[in-house]
């Protein structure tokens, strides 16, 4: 008896997989899986609904927890790829996991997904699934299936398809991120129309602060202070500071509350990892929140030379996420430094949700490199230094460049003029 188990999402691709998996690969069974990172409900209920009409035994998984902690993962390396934060890509990795889980509890002996030979998809799933011993399907790029095809097939075959199923839209939603790509947006000049967006309302000018609290890097607790209050202290180390929440409740609060100010869109031209230019477009309100709070944060209490190392650390670590490599070990090693940079990121930010931004507007952090003695006009000394220590200082600022331009000056005026600026001179 040969099993094989089906990413399955109920949509036209996975539904034309599973008798294909059959027909065209000689499989006994098929079992779908079908894993939950935070997509709507109704995505859930047409997975279930197509799985009892196809007589598809489907396994659901709840990875939200799993999927939660590589995006605060995400968090701390400021991940964002061509400024996307990255919803599609991390999630990949975790449900190509759940899936070959399942498929080895139900004895399978290989694993098959519906995506097409063009996408990023393909390479995520099988960079996970070809480090086990399942054989890999992929019966839409194998086959050369188009979608045209797909629905005569379907048609044929009497599966359960409904026009509905497939909108005009191509949507990916996941808890860090929704991405709506396909028909008319594929126009890159094409102005994405409101409908397109689900998680975000067209900004007004309603302004609102909410306080995010990290520990270590991670966000732990979340505080919705109301509208504007600027000019306030931030009450950021008062105990009752913010409400302390799980990952997912965080992600999903932070979602609703900033996307109301039209937080987090993003329309970019993006390039895949086959060297494709894809327009797509993003809602993705909470990450947004949380990456311009931790940013902010780390600017506090990292050191100069620790943030501008970071940045690159961070645009690595990122492109692996993108790839869905996020196991390899160029990944592990960057994790040691953000893991060490992380130890101090504790502390709390407040930030301004306004006209579709997210903007710091108050950082608070026992771990802050910062002297307020120090930087303030009105004290003398600073561990001890003058103001006029700093002369000596200011002699040899410089130093090298006015040096350098000297020289520069010196031979240029000792130059024997040639032909070519005229010649004058040496004729004479
Ligand atoms: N381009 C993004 C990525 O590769 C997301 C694609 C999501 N798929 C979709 N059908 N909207 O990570």
């Amino acid at each position: 008896m040969k099993r094989v188990a089906l990413a399955f999402s109920g949509g036209l691709d996975t539904t034309v997989c599973v008798p294909l998996l059959e027909e065209e690969y000689g499989y006994d069974e098929v079992i779908g899986v079908t894993v939950d990172v935070g997509q709507p409900e109704e995505e859930f209920r047409e997975a279930e609904e197509t799985a009892e009409a196809l007589g598809l035994e489907n396994h659901v998984v709840d990875a939200k927890e799993e999927f939660a902690s590589v995006c605060f993962d995400a968090v701390k390396a400021n991940a964002t790829y061509q400024g996307y934060p990255l919803g599609t890509a991390l999630a990949r990795p975790v449900i190509a996991q759940a899936i070959l889980e399942v498929a080895e509890e139900q004895g399978c002996s290989a694993l098959a997904h519906g995506c097409t030979g063009k996408g990023n998809d393909q390479l995520r799933f099988e960079a996970v699934w070809r480090g086990s011993d399942m054989e890999v399907i992929a019966p839409v790029r194998e086959l050369g299936l188009t979608r045209e095809w797909e629905i005569e097939y379907a048609d044929e075959k009497d599966l359960p398809v409904e026009a509905g199923n497939e909108g005009v839209w191509s949507i990916d939603t996941n808890l860090w991120s929704r991405s709506v790509e396909g028909g008319q947006l594929e126009e890159p000049s094409y102005v994405p129309p409101e409908e397109i967006y689900d998680w975000t309302s067209e900004p007004t000018n309603e302004t609102e602060l909410v306080e995010i609290e990290f520990d270590e890097g991670v966000p732990v607790a979340l505080d919705v202070l109301g509208s504007d209050a600027s000019g306030s202290q931030s009450d950021a180390n008062a105990s009752d500071a913010g409400e302390e929440l799980g990952s997912v409740e965080l992600i999903e609060r932070l979602n609703e509350v900033a996307g109301a100010h039209g937080v987090g869109r993003t329309d970019l031209m993006e390039d895949r990892m086959l060297g494709l230019k894809v327009r797509e477009n993003y809602e993705h309100p909470a990450a947004t929140v949380l990456l311009n709070a931790h940013e902010a944060l780390e600017d506090l209490v990292l050191t100069k030379d620790e943030r501008s190392f970071k940045v690159g650390v961070d645009h690595e670590w990122a492109e692996k996420a993108y790839e869905g490599l996020l196991f390899a070990p160029l990944v592990k090693a960057l994790d040691g430094f953000v893991d060490t940079t992380q130890e101090k990121v504790t502390g709390t930010v407040t930030i301004k949700l306004e006209g579709g931004t997210a903007r710091p507007v108050g950082r608070e952090s026992e771990y802050a490199v910062y002297s307020a003695s120090a930087a303030s006009f009105n004290t003398e000394t600073v561990d001890g230094i003058a103001q006029e220590d700093a002369t000596g200082v200011a002699k040899y600022h410089g130093l090298q460049e006015r040096l350098s331009n000297a020289v520069a000056e010196d031979v240029a005026a000792r130059d024997v003029p040639t032909a070519a600026d005229g010649g004058s001179e040496t004729e004479n």
